[in-house]
């Protein structure tokens, strides 16, 4: 079988088949039994961040140097020649991808992942782009999903809180439309799903209903993807009634099934109430740990061509 992934941009999760994606999900399971810490021997990947982040810098710098490999770049883009001194990221994609063998990076604008894979010399992975996608944090919920429910296909699904604004969510949703599940979106007015994604889940005959009350559909879930809503996005008064909309609590759980999980890709202020994190249900500081299984994998199929697969 041919290595798909081998040199792809990985910019949007929509330029993922189901088939890389189960690729990606079932590497990440055996490098999480067995490490592989030799697999990026010699790689140089620059991790170049113009967006505040913990997880999915420090999991994919842990990624690289537990393949073996070394990382090069920037916690901050404000103190580099691009933030000082009004280089564009063209040209500094252009030179910093001259010295590393992948090219990940986060930053605050919608689509400037994709214009830096044009001017890259290597492989691009996105590691967030404005509110738009957030293709690695995918992969690791779908091999969290995975990993908790023995399976893609056949599970109902909840996504809460900001389904606007929220990159993870938009990502999560369209890989999850290639398994055949039922989704339910559950946010005030002011942050349902885009139209576009809502559109495209309709093309492709996803099964998804828009829900007002949590309470009613908790009991049918296998999986709670729960949101932060995004402070910077409102004004006080409508973020406080927002923010506080859905707030999941051990009442919340009462009524669900032994094996719900409750995802969230973190930070979370306090939309699930920390009394919810000695639930056997919690389950996402476990998935935050799966950054660094899904980053290895994905990294190790895209800098290594004669991978078995
Ligand atoms: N989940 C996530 O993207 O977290 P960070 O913003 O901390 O990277």
């Amino acid at each position: 079988m041919t290595n798909t992934l081998f040199q792809k941009d990985i910019i949007s999760i929509s330029d993922l088949s189901r088939q890389e994606l189960e690729l990606i999900v079932s590497r990440a399971q055996s490098i999480k039994q067995q490490p592989q810490p030799n697999l990026l021997a010699g790689k140089v990947v620059a991790s170049c961040f113009f967006e505040a982040s913990t997880r999915t810098r420090l999991s994919f710098e842990t990624a690289v140097q537990r393949l073996g490999g070394s990382v090069i770049g920037f916690a901050d883009g404000a103190n580099t020649s691009l933030g000082q001194k009004g280089e564009t990221l063209a040209d500094s994609v252009s030179v910093i991808s001259s010295y590393s063998d992948a090219f990940f990076m986060r930053h605050p604008k919608e689509g400037a992942a994709r214009l830096a894979s044009e001017y890259s010399k290597v492989p691009v992975i996105n590691g967030g782009d404005g509110s738009n996608q957030h293709p690695t944090q995918t992969l690791l919920d779908l091999f969290t999903i995975f990993e908790t429910q023995g399976t893609l296909d056949g599970l109902k699904l909840a996504f809460v809180g900001d389904l606007k604004y929220g990159r993870t969510v938009h990502s999560l949703a369209q890989a999850m439309a290639h398994f055949d599940c039922q989704f339910y979106f559950v946010a005030p007015e002011a942050l349902t799903m885009p139209d576009y994604i809502l559109r495209e889940l309709s093309e492709r005959s996803v099964n998804f209903t828009l829900v007002d009350d949590l309470d009613s559909i908790v009991s049918e879930l296998d999986i709670l993807y729960v949101t932060r809503v995004q402070r910077e996005r409102f004004d006080e008064t409508e973020y406080q009634y927002l923010k506080s909309k859905y707030v999941i609590t051990n009442d919340t759980l009462k009524d669900a099934k032994a094996n719900l999980k409750v995802l969230h890709p973190l930070p979370r202020v306090d939309e699930i109430d920390v009394e919810v994190d000695a639930t056997p249900h919690a389950y996402y500081f476990q998935q935050a740990e799966n950054g660094v299984y899904a980053r290895q994998a994905l990294l190790s199929l895209v800098l290594r061509e004669e991978l078995e697969l």
